[in-house]
């Protein structure tokens, strides 16, 4: 082998995700062969199955395991019997702010033969990534409920945003926006919220001091998510705030026909810990079992795992072999309006690597 191994955490998780993972690990095998490349895995069962049958979705330790691997593989967790918080907060939040995942990556392409419910969002033409930040801003912990039950009862949720934590995500934006050739657009409302927001606008347009060659301009967000469905194709890197990123990056999804091709990658660009790859779907208890879930996002976030690894060749074979097998085959599932099943688009994709 030319390369060194590569150590993987594989965390399929629950429903769909147990479909999706072994289906991207097919396609990491078969373009591992090819580019002689050493990949191990282990599997953990940590789930909503687990947290049913011993009470945590991981053991205590679950964050020292996973610190000794190269990257993790995450399918999706959720189960209708475990509230949503308990698997997020129990699982997907400690992972990403324990390993200082603080950036959220979202690419978004429309494929030729993927129609996107978008008119005018043209195959090739749409195809730009939302850098969300992932571990502060809008979804802190600060904050607390009085008087429950009380006419007077009130809720106060505090946005955190640290100069630390808006300087990295923005520093990230402007050189992956500069490395595309590409524009930056900041997603702001600093027209309404006027104290975090304003803050966010000083660091971006400072660092765009630094960064001369890179164009851009700031948009507030209620203009900005219209702006995705009525022109798609003028964005490049679109960067935001924790929550302004959630909502902009499912939009974008939408916008590129199917939740269920929509890839995403948790980064610590510094390597200190592990980074984390996933679908942006979740665990689809709809349509889980039936081996029809369309594994197309856990394949491309196992791209993307590649390329974070040093293997950008390997990575871009993967994601060439998805273009071709939507644009040249008729292979694709349910979700896509075909009959496929998850095995038979992964097999597509591996004979067109
Ligand atoms: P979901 O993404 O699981 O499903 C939404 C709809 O899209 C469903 O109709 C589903 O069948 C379809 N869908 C999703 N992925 C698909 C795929 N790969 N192929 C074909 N169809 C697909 O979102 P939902 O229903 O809101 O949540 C279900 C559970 O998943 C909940 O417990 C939720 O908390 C969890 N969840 C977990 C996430 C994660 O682990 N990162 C992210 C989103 C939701
Ligand atoms: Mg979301």
């Amino acid at each position: 082998h030319g390369t060194p191994d590569h150590r993987i955490a594989l965390i399929p998780g629950d429903g769909i995700g147990t479909e999706v993972i072994p289906a991207a690990r097919r396609v990491l095998d078969a373009v591992a062969v090819r580019h002689r490349l050493s990949l191990t895995y282990d599997t953990f069962d940590w789930s909503c199955a687990r947290y049913l049958r011993d009470g945590a979705m991981m053991p205590e330790d679950g964050l020292e395991t996973l610190r000794g691997y190269d990257a993790i593989l995450l399918g999706a967790v959720g189960s209708p019997e475990v509230p949503d918080h308990v698997s997020l907060w129990g699982l997907l939040i400690p992972i990403r702010r324990g390993f200082q995942q603080y950036v959220n990556l979202r690419p978004v392409r429309v494929f030729e033969g993927v129609p996107s419910p978008v008119r005018g969002a043209e195959p090739g033409a749409v195809d730009f990534v939302v850098v969300r930040e992932n571990v502060e801003g809008e979804y802190g912990e600060i904050g607390g409920r009085l008087n429950r039950g009380l006419p007077g009862e009130l809720a106060v949720q505090e946005a955190v945003f640290t100069r630390t934590g808006v300087s990295r995500i923005v520093d990230y934006a402007f050189t992956l926006a500069g490395r595309r050739g590409g524009t930056l657009t900041s997603a702001t409302k600093s027209n309404g919220i006027i104290h975090t927001m304003p803050f966010w606008d000083e660091i971006v347009a400072e660092h765009a001091a630094g960064h001369p060659q890179v164009a851009w301009h700031q948009e507030h967000i209620d203009a900005l998510a219209a702006k995705f469905v009525l022109d798609p194709a003028r964005f490049d890197v679109v960067v935001a705030s924790n929550l302004f990123g959630d909502i902009l990056s499912d939009l974008a999804a939408a916008v590129a026909g199917s939740i269920g091709i929509a890839p995403a990658a948790n980064l610590n660009p510094e390597r200190v810990f592990p980074s984390m790859f996933e679908p942006v779907h979740g665990s689809a208890p709809d349509i889980a079992g039936r081996g029809i879930a369309n594994p197309l996002g856990a394949i491309w976030s196992a791209a993307m795992m590649l390329d974070h690894l040093g293997h950008a060749a390997a990575a871009t074979r993967i994601t060439d072999a998805i273009a071709a097998a939507l644009a040249t085959t008729p292979v694709r599932t349910p979700d896509l309006g075909g009959s496929a099943t998850t095995d038979a688009f992964t097999d597509t994709v591996i004979s067109l690597l």
